[in-house]
C-alpha cells in the first residue's frame, strides 16, 4: 500500500464532477485500499477520488470503526424534515472548519469493493460524511454552505496557509499525525 498525495483547495480536479465507476477492477481496489491509507494517516474519517486526484466516482469511509467503500454513491432519501448544523473539515482544506447544516438521517445506495449494491441509513457523525463525501462527487465541498461572512474568514484564514501546499499538493507523512488536530476537529 502506498500512501497517497492530498489535493488541496485551489486544484481544479476537486470541482471537476467524477465519473461513474463502470467495473471494479483490481486496479479500483488497489485505488480504495490506498485511500484508506491515506486517510487513516492523514486522520480523516473519509476521503474522496477527487482529493487524490482521480475522477472516479468512488470514497472511503471510516467513522469510528463503521467502514464503507462508496462506488457510485447516490442519496436515496432523506428522512424526515430535521437538518442539524455541526462542524465539519475537510483534508483537502487542513485546519479550516466550518459549521454545515445538513438532513440529519440519510440512506444512501452505493456498491462495495466487490461489485454488491449495499444500502446504508446512518445519522450524526456518519450520516454527515456521507454527504459530505458524495459532495466531493459532485465537485462540491463543505465551504460552499458557510455564510457569506463565514466563508470569506474561512478564505483569508486559507489564503494565508495554502503557501504550505506548493501545486496544491498536500505530502501525508505518518510523522505528522497527531500534529493538526485537536478533540473535537473533524475532517473528511
Ligand atoms: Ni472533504
Amino acid at each position: 500500500m502506498s500512501i497517497l498525495d492530498i489535493r488541496v483547495l485551489g486544484d481544479p480536479v476537486l470541482r471537476k464532477p467524477t465519473k461513474p465507476v463502470i467495473e471494479v477492477t483490481d486496479e479500483l481496489r488497489k485505488l480504495i485500499a490506498n485511500m484508506f491509507e491515506t486517510m487513516y494517516v492523514a486522520e480523516g474519517i473519509g476521503l474522496a477520488a477527487p482529493q487524490v486526484g482521480r475522477t472516479d466516482r468512488l470514497a472511503v469511509v471510516d467513522v469510528e470503526g463503521a467502514k464503507y467503500v462508496l462506488i457510485n454513491p447516490r442519496i436515496v432519501s432523506t428522512q424526515g424534515t430535521r437538518k442539524e448544523m455541526a462542524e465539519e473539515g475537510c483534508l483537502s482544506i487542513p485546519d479550516i472548519y466550518g459549521d454545515v447544516e445538513r438532513p440529519a438521517t440519510v440512506t444512501i445506495r452505493a456498491t462495495d469493493e466487490n461489485g454488491n449494491e449495499y444500502e446504508a441509513t446512518a445519522s450524526e457523525l456518519l450520516g454527515r460524511c456521507f454527504q459530505h463525501e458524495i459532495d466531493h462527487l459532485d465537485g462540491k465541498l463543505f465551504i460552499d454552505y458557510l455564510s457569506p461572512l463565514k466563508r470569506k474568514a474561512a478564505m483569508s484564514k486559507w489564503e494565508k496557509a495554502k503557501g504550505e501546499y506548493p501545486g496544491s499538493i498536500r505530502k501525508v507523512r505518518s510523522e505528522e499525525k497527531g500534529e493538526h488536530h485537536h478533540e473535537h476537529e473533524t475532517e473528511m
